[in-house]
């Protein structure tokens, strides 16, 4: 039985137009993102700078390192930094999500603390880091789906296992999980080989979102620079679907 502490709030519909970043740790000071509210200022004003209206949070949720992120606690640092925000005069919404790692314990933790859904909606967004799929991963998979959940793998280029790995995503692609594309490997800044995946995956039509999964602001610049490099390869319209339309038709069905 999944019990859910986190209170439903109200998660407002975005802007009619505008990128919105569906994987962000702009929450500071609470995982390896922003460390500062100044630093979250100063993300959120070259965000608005590039078009952007609005972020969906995503620290990680992984107790291993950062047992304080929960999804009550998130929900809570989400609107502290949104008053922030408001208080410095930026037009610009945040929602509540988490970036879930899988890690043997993550269904009983679910259960204790809620699923991280983004911006109150039925998705989560996961990732795992291991050089093999792990055994954890597919029972997480299917305990989502079951709950109703649709489950978005977050950046696959960057967490390719050695083995069966495409496999894997089609496997799971089939059941009706979703993959979500770092814009910063199309700047070849994550690496070769993420470099050489993102355009796999884009070719292969295996993404439905793309994302910045911004960290700190030293960093913005350069994965910000990744749509323009995606938009040459692949086309404005392709890439901004990705992270205009497409988001709201996931978060905001009846908006
Ligand atoms: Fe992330």
């Amino acid at each position: 039985m999944t019990q859910d502490p986190t209170p439903h709030h109200e998660a407002p519909a975005p802007p009619a137009t505008g990128r919105i970043d569906i994987h962000s740790h702009v929450l500071p000071g609470i995982d390896d993102g922003c460390a500062t509210v100044a630093e979250s200022l100063d993300s959120v004003r070259a965000l608005i700078d590039h078009g952007y209206v609005g972020t969906v949070c995503t620290p990680h949720c992984w107790p291993t390192c950062y047992p304080a992120n929960t999804p009550r606690h998130i929900a809570l640092w989400t609107q502290a930094l949104q008053q922030e925000i408001d208080k410095a005069g930026l037009d610009y919404r945040l929602w509540a999500g988490a970036e879930l790692r899988f890690f043997p314990d993550v269904i009983p933790w679910m259960q204790t603390h809620g699923v991280p859904t983004l911006a109150g909606s039925r998705y989560v967004l996961c990732d795992f880091w291991d050089r093999e799929w792990p055994d954890f991963a597919d029972p997480a998979f299917d305990w989502l789906l079951a709950g109703g959940y649709t489950p978005i793998l977050a950046h696959p280029e960057r967490t390719a296992t050695a083995t069966g790995y495409e496999q894997r995503l089609d496997h799971w692609a089939a059941r009706g999980v979703l993959l979500q594309g770092n814009l910063q490997c199309f700047t070849g800044a994550a690496g070769r080989r993420p470099d050489e995946l993102v355009r796999r995956y884009m070719d292969q039509g295996r993404y439905t979102l793309l994302a910045l999964d911004m960290h700190r602001p030293d960093s913005l610049e350069s994965r910000l620079g990744g749509i323009a490099i995606a938009s040459q390869e692949y086309g404005a319209d392709t890439v901004e679907t990705m992270i205009r339309e497409r988001v709201r038709e996931l978060l905001w069905p009846d908006a």
